[in-house]
């Protein structure tokens, strides 16, 4: 995989409808890590949550590979206090493995440590979602411990790995 193939957009209304795509065709890989899918039944879910993460200047995107949309990747929103932020992320099943969304998540971190100037960004995922857990190890973030029943996920509570990275070990001349 050449990660040049792989872009960040910031999405727009536009693409609703192939989101809505991707998930119809995901429904059953994202529910095992992903709350909201369920609440997901229309395009219009999405088309509303887009235009209200434009109307908030969030940093949404979309993950482009050879110019198709695969995936997603954002900030919840920055603690402004102390310049730290979470990012969340899913990639359509039939392009995994192939370190697509290690690239874009690499991608987002220079746009975090750049132009949005945070200290920290933490990713969070489900003790058991190791192909998740691989995206923060393998771009040298630190394991800061385990939030015990931390996310209701399909009728149980699920320990999650917390995981950071500070601006001070990223490199400086990756920043955007
Ligand atoms: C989590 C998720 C995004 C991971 O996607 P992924 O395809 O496994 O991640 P990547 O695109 O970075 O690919 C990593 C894999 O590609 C392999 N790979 C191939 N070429 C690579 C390259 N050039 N660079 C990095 N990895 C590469 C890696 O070895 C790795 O495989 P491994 O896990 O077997 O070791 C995806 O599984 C997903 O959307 N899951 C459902 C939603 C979800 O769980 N979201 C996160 C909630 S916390």
């Amino acid at each position: 995989m050449n990660k040049d193939f792989v872009t960040l957009a910031l999405l727009k209304v536009d693409d609703a409808a192939e989101m809505f795509d991707i998930v119809e065709r995901n429904r059953d890989h994202f529910r095992s890590f992903l709350t909201w899918i369920d609440g997901c039944t229309d395009v219009s879910h999405i088309a509303s949550s887009i235009a209200d993460s434009i109307k908030q200047g969030s940093h949404r995107y979309g993950i482009f590979y050879k110019g198709q949309l695969v995936g997603t990747i954002n900030f919840h929103g920055t603690d402004k206090s102390n310049m730290s932020d979470g990012v969340g992320y899913w990639l359509d099943a039939a392009h995994q493995g192939n370190g697509i969304m290690t690239a874009a998540t690499h991608q987002l971190l220079a746009i975090g440590f750049g132009q949005l100037g945070l200290n920290t960004i933490r990713i969070k995922c489900a003790v058991d979602n190791l192909a998740s857990r691989g995206i923060p190890e393998r771009l040298g973030f630190t394991l800061e411990g385990v939030l015990r029943q931390n996310q209701y996920l399909n009728g149980q509570y699920v320990d999650m790995a917390l995981y950071s990275l500070l601006a001070s070990e990223f490199p400086t001349s990756l920043v955007k």
